[in-house]
């Protein structure tokens, strides 16, 4: 039997699951890839070392109940968690990627990233809407898979803000009660790291914290001191100039300290990452509406000058009225992003033509 980091090697045996080998690990469990021996495929194995005590059991068995309960692309699937050969176990979707911490490290696509954000808004959008706030959003928790597409996992902090269908009364409330500390402070929301009550805006923050590092390439609020960073969180706004300037206000907006300044929902925030028609231009102008009429204008000076020469041309023995009609239907359609097609065809043709005969 070969070794593999973790506490698992592979061949051991989980219930019906052969570890193969060492996937991950973060503060709470260890993940392997292993093979469903029932079912004869490959799963992601997350499994809780032994000996943990009732809090961690307790989040680990939650972590189970929570990512099932929101079905979505963007949510890593579950298929099966329990105790089995002594250990607590998960069994999910493997997911064929990397973390978002280790893809930031090698691609600088904005664009991509951008893209994996809306997804991720995506999946928790979802989430919040069943009910669940995930409190632990961060790169190491959002896996992006090969085919480019982005997924949450690990909801071992999740917070159920409403009843679970399989959960009683007083479990949802003993779960909400107990967890009110977890999470990883730099990415924590100022009410979660002042432990106040935190609802699905505490992971608009945190959105937005994982958002800024993704396109400043540093993170807003991290520094070397644990207490410092705390203190950043709660009180420090961070620069936004690193930050491409078409995405700054979406940044600011998921960032406010105050949660009813944030973005409300997360199905917002991934409309506007994916709408393109709000691009402030470089001089901080709302851009989109001043792109929207600059082919107008643009149109409408082309029109003039041409206009200006047709009338010059013809001097003061033109008699005949020139007709603009043409012309200004074509502007008008090129501001509602028509055609762009005026020349001096479009005056010409309005104008009679003389006759050869008679
Ligand atoms: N379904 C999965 N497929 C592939 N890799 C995964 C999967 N789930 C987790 N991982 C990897 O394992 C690491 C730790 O998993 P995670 O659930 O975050 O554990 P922890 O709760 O200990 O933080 C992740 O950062 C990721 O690299
Ligand atoms: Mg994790």
């Amino acid at each position: 039997m070969d070794a593999v980091q973790g506490v698992l090697h592979q061949g051991s045996r989980v219930g019906r699951y052969m570890v193969e080998s060492f996937l991950g690990a973060g503060g709470m469990g260890e993940v392997y890839v292993a093979r469903d021996t029932l079912l004869g495929r490959q799963i992601a194995l997350k499994v809780l070392p032994s000996g943990c005590g009732a809090d961690r059991i307790e989040r680990f068995v939650r972590e189970a109940q929570t990512s099932s309960a929101s079905n979505h692309p963007s949510i890593v699937s579950i298929y099966d968690s329990g105790v089995a050969d002594g250990m607590q176990f998960l069994a999910m979707e493997l997911i064929d990627g990397e973390p978002l911490s280790s893809w930031m490290e090698s691609h600088t696509d904005v664009a991509a990233g951008i893209e994996l954000m809306a997804q991720v808004a995506d999946g928790l959008a979802r989430a919040h809407d069943a009910g669940i706030v995930h409190r632990d959003l961060k790169p190491s928790n959002i896996m992006v898979g090969r085919d480019g597409r982005a997924k949450l996992v690990d909801f071992g902090a999740a917070k159920l803000t409403e009843r679970m269908p399989h959960a009683g009364d007083d479990d949802a409330e003993v779960v909400t009660a107990r967890i009110s500390a977890v999470g990883t402070p730099a990415y924590m929301s100022p009410e979660q790291v002042d432990r106040r009550p935190v609802d699905h805006r505490s992971d608009v923050f945190s959105f937005g914290t994982v958002l800024y590092e993704l396109l400043a390439r540093r993170h807003p609020f991290a520094v070397s001191s644990f207490v410092d960073t705390i203190h950043n969180v709660v009180h420090h706004a961070p620069a936004l100039n690193a930050i491409p300037r078409r995405w700054r206000r979406i940044v600011a907006r998921c960032l406010a300290k105050d949660p009813d300044e944030r973005y409300q929902s997360m199905r917002e925030i991934a409309n506007d990452l994916r709408d393109f028609s709000v691009e402030p231009s470089p001089s901080g102008v709302l851009g989109g509406k001043v792109r929207t009429w600059l082919p107008a204008i643009v149109m409408a000076a082309l029109l003039f000058v041409q206009l200006a020469i047709i009338v010059v041309a013809r001097g003061a023995t033109a008699a005949r009225p020139l007709s603009l009609t043409h012309a200004t239907t074509s502007a008008t359609a090129t501001a509602r992003g028509g055609s762009a097609f005026i020349s001096t065809q479009c005056a010409s043709a309005a104008a009679p033509k003389p006759t050869n005969h008679a």
